[in-house]
């Protein structure tokens, strides 16, 4: 059994959807893929060679608990997107995952339900998510997501919600998601080269703002409007206030420290390439930098100012 899932981009709104603010996210033409075999046990094998952490095949076995599956496996991992590159692919695997234990048990795997599934995996990576990367890897297109749940009397809650707390089951997303309908719109995919965990920002991130929470509110507060202007200005193709919100949206972030000189680094040169705007996406920490483009030439002459890039062109 065959089955795939998009990665991601985060266009606006990282981290701050974590304590209840909105995110846009936008599916990438490039997917995570998986064949599923029969197997006398429990076996996740990743491109390259590349060693199965235990915590990440205990997150595919609940997977596949989850989607009704008694028996062993082999789950073959074929990747578009670098692994832990920051471009949601480890959210795709767990959509691929459950697309594809649904399918074999003979069953079909609608979006809120492969999302749910996929949560399972995102929950042993990441610590505290909000969900954001499998919603969009399950549904495609972009999508303005929102967690109101994680918002305690219009202050960012400081901890993950029980329902994603270690051990407990996965309830039904209590996300709002709503599909942006907009022109389709020119993104350069910049990459450093540098894996990172996403708990390794998010975490350090949550204890900064626990202890100053009048200092990190603020910004977190500013990149959840900015995600409502960025996707009115997509709606309107209107790219140089695109490229104004992520300015401003990576300057908010390496403020809230989760950027590092690769990233800075990157968005320097993008900029200085002329694009729009530019900002780190996702996580941080290392991963994927993004850049709005005017058109398809502006993207691809942008892709070339930096060391490692791809051109997507998203279709809401
Ligand atoms: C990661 O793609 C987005 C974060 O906001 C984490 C999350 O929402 O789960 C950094």
């Amino acid at each position: 059994m065959n089955a795939a899932a998009p990665g991601k981009v985060i266009l606006l709104g990282e981290h701050a959807v974590v304590y209840g603010q909105p995110a846009l996210a936008a599916a990438l033409t490039r997917s995570v893929g998986v064949s599923l075999e029969e197997g006398p046990a429990a076996r996740l094998v990743l491109p390259d060679g590349m060693p199965t952490p235990e915590e990440i095949l205990d997150g595919v076995v609940r997977i596949a608990r989850a989607a009704g599956r008694r028996r062993g496996f082999v789950a073959r991992v074929r990747s578009e997107i670098p692994l832990g590159g920051g471009l949601g692919s480890s959210a795709a695997l767990g959509v691929a995952l459950a697309r594809a234990f649904c399918l074999d048990e003979g069953r079909a795997c609608a979006p809120e339900e492969a999302e749910r599934l996929a949560l399972h995996l995102e929950r042993v990576l990441h610590g505290a998510p909000s969900g954001v990367d499998p919603a969009i890897c399950a549904r495609g297109g972009v999508i303005l997501f929102e967690r109101p749940d994680l918002l305690t009397q219009g202050v960012p809650h400081p901890r993950p919600t029980a329902s994603l707390a270690e051990g407990s089951d996965i309830p039904a997303s209590r996300a709002r998601i709503a599909p942006v309908r907009a022109p389709p719109f020119w993104l350069v995919v910049a990459l450093t080269g540098l894996a990172r965990g996403t708990r390794t920002t998010v975490l350090p991130l949550r204890d900064r703002r626990a202890s100053e929470p009048r200092l990190y509110d603020p910004l977190l507060q500013r990149l959840g409007a900015l995600t409502l202007l960025c996707r009115d200005a997509l709606v309107q193709a209107d790219v140089a206030s695109v490229g104004a919100c992520f300015d401003e949206a990576h300057a908010l972030l390496q403020q809230l420290g989760v950027s590092c000189a690769e990233l800075d680094d990157v968005v320097g040169k993008l900029k200085a390439a002329g694009a729009p705007g530019a900002k780190l996406t996702g996580a941080g920490g290392g991963g994927a930098a993004i850049a709005i483009a005017r058109d398809e030439a502006q993207a691809l002459a942008l892709a070339r100012s930096v060391p490692d890039a791809f051109v997507e062109r998203v279709v809401p």
